[in-house]
C-alpha cells in the first residue's frame, strides 16, 4: 500500500479482512467468479468476529435485511440500483460490496450529463483505427465490457445524471448479458459473476428520468436515513474516528458528547419536529445527512486540534458548520434555522452553550 496516496480502493484498504473472510467461508457455496461467499460479503459489510477471533469492522450501520437484499440481487438476473438522498452511504456500500464480491471496486463509470454511449459500451483508438482498420486491438473497452469479460461487478455512479437515451444502452446489456460489436462482426458474452451496481440521487437538480424498461432491469433499493438518534450518532463517531486515523495529526480525546446534540438538531430540522414530537415547524430542505454531520465534526476537530481550543470552541465550530450547511442552501433555509434556534434551542435549559455558540457565530 503506497502511504503517499490519500486514499486506496476498499479491496486494498481491507485486503486483510477480505483474505480472512474468503478463507473462513471457503466451505460455503459461492457463485462462480465471486471472491467471497454471500455470507462472507454480508459479514464484511455488517462486521462481526470470525471463528478464529479475527474481527471484521462494520462498514454499514443499518438494516441487515437491506444488505441481504443487495447481495442476493447481485446473484440474480437483475442489477442493483441504490437510490436515496445524498449522504446515505450509497457509494460507500456499492464500493465495499464490489470489493468483497469481485475483489475489485475499480470498474467504475462516473455518470454525468456528458456521459455518452461509448462510455457504457466501447470506443476506438482512432489512430490505430485509421491506420489498421477495425480490429480487436483498436477497441477501447468500457468498464462494463471489462467487467463482462472478467465476470466482475461494474459500478455506475450517479446513473440518473446520464441522459435517458444514453442510459437505455444498458437495457440490452442487462437483459441479454452480451454486447455486440458490429464493426468486428462479433459480440462479448459476459462471464458468470458479471452484474452492475448503480447509485442514483433522486432528489437532486439535473437528474434524468429512467425509462420503465430500464427500471425493470434493476432491483431498486431505497437507502434510508438512520432510524434512531443512537444509530446516527454511532455512524458519525465511528466514521470520524476512521477519518482521523488517516491523518498524521495526533487528535486529543476531545469530549464528543456534543455530537449527540448536533445529530439531534439534524434529525429535528430534517423532520420538522422536535424529537419528543411535541413541537412542529417547517422542515429543512438542506442536505442534513449523516455524511454532512461527519464532515462538520471532522472539520471542527481538525480546526480545534491545529489552532487550539477546548470542547467549548469545538461546540462553536459545530454551530458554524451547521450554519454553513444550511446557509449555502438558501436564505429561506437560513431563516428557518434562526427560528429554530430562537423557538426551540433557546428554550432548552441544558442547551444554553449551544444557544450561545449559535449567537456568537451569527453575530460575527
Ligand atoms: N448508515 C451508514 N453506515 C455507515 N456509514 C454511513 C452511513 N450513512 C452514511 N455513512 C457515511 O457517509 C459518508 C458518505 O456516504 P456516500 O458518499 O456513500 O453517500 P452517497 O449516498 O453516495 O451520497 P451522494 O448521493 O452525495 O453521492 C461515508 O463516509 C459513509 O461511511
Ligand atoms: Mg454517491
Amino acid at each position: 500500500m503506497n502511504e503517499n496516496f490519500q486514499r486506496h480502493n476498499a479491496e486494498i484498504l481491507c485486503a486483510e479482512e477480505l483474505a480472512e473472510l474468503s478463507q473462513s467461508f471457503k466451505d460455503y457455496d459461492k457463485p462462480e467468479n465471486w471472491y467471497c461467499s454471500p455470507q462472507a460479503v454480508l459479514m464484511f459489510i455488517m462486521g462481526g468476529t470470525l471463528a478464529n477471533g479475527f474481527k471484521i469492522s462494520p462498514k454499514y450501520f443499518g438494516d441487515k435485511a437491506l444488505v441481504e437484499i443487495m447481495i442476493s440481487t447481485l446473484m440474480s438476473d437483475r442489477a442493483l440500483l441504490l437510490i436515496g438522498v445524498p449522504g446515505t452511504a450509497k457509494t460507500w456500500i456499492a464500493e465495499h460490496i464490489c470489493a468483497a464480491v469481485s475483489n475489485n471496486s475499480s470498474l467504475l463509470i462516473q455518470g454525468t450529463s456528458g456521459t455518452g454511449e461509448e462510455s457504457l459500451r466501447y470506443s476506438w483508438n482512432y489512430a490505430m483505427l485509421l491506420s489498421q482498420g477495425p480490429k480487436p486491438e483498436a477497441l477501447v473497452k468500457s468498464p462494463i465490457m471489462r467487467a463482462m469479460e472478467l465476470g466482475s461487478i461494474c459500478r455506475i455512479e450517479e446513473l440518473s445524471r446520464i441522459p435517458s437515451e444514453t442510459q437505455d444502452a444498458l437495457i440490452s446489456i442487462l437483459s441479454e448479458k452480451t454486447m455486440s460489436i458490429p464493426e468486428l462482426n462479433s459480440s462479448i458474452f459476459s462471464k458468470k459473476g458479471f452484474n452492475v451496481v448503480a447509485t442514483a440521487n433522486h432528489l437532486d437538480r439535473g437528474v434524468f428520468e429512467m425509462s420503465s424498461a430500464l427500471r425493470r432491469r434493476f432491483n431498486i433499493v431505497m437507502m434510508p436515513l438512520p432510524k434512531t438518534l443512537e444509530e446516527e450518532v454511532k455512524i458519525v463517531k465511528y466514521r470520524v474516528g476512521q477519518l482521523e486515523q488517516n491523518h498524521k495529526v495526533a487528535f486529543r480525546d476531545l469530549k464528543l458528547g456534543q455530537v449527540d446534540k448536533l445529530v439531534t438538531m439534524f434529525r429535528e430540522l430534517r423532520s420538522g419536529m422536535t424529537l419528543d414530537k411535541k413541537q412542529k415547524f417547517k422542515s429543512s430542505n438542506a442536505t442534513l445527512s449523516p455524511a454532512e454531520a461527519i464532515s462538520i465534526v471532522h472539520q471542527a476537530k481538525i480546526q480545534s486540534e491545529i489552532f487550539g481550543g477546548d470542547s467549548h470552541s469545538l461546540n462553536q465550530h459545530f454551530a458554524q458548520g451547521l450554519i454553513q450547511s444550511i446557509g449555502q442552501h438558501s436564505q429561506d433555509e437560513m431563516l428557518l434555522l434562526k427560528e429554530y434556534i430562537e423557538n426551540i434551542i433557546k428554550k432548552r435549559g441544558d442547551w444554553k452553550d449551544w444557544y450561545e455558540a449559535f449567537k456568537s457565530v451569527l453575530n460575527e
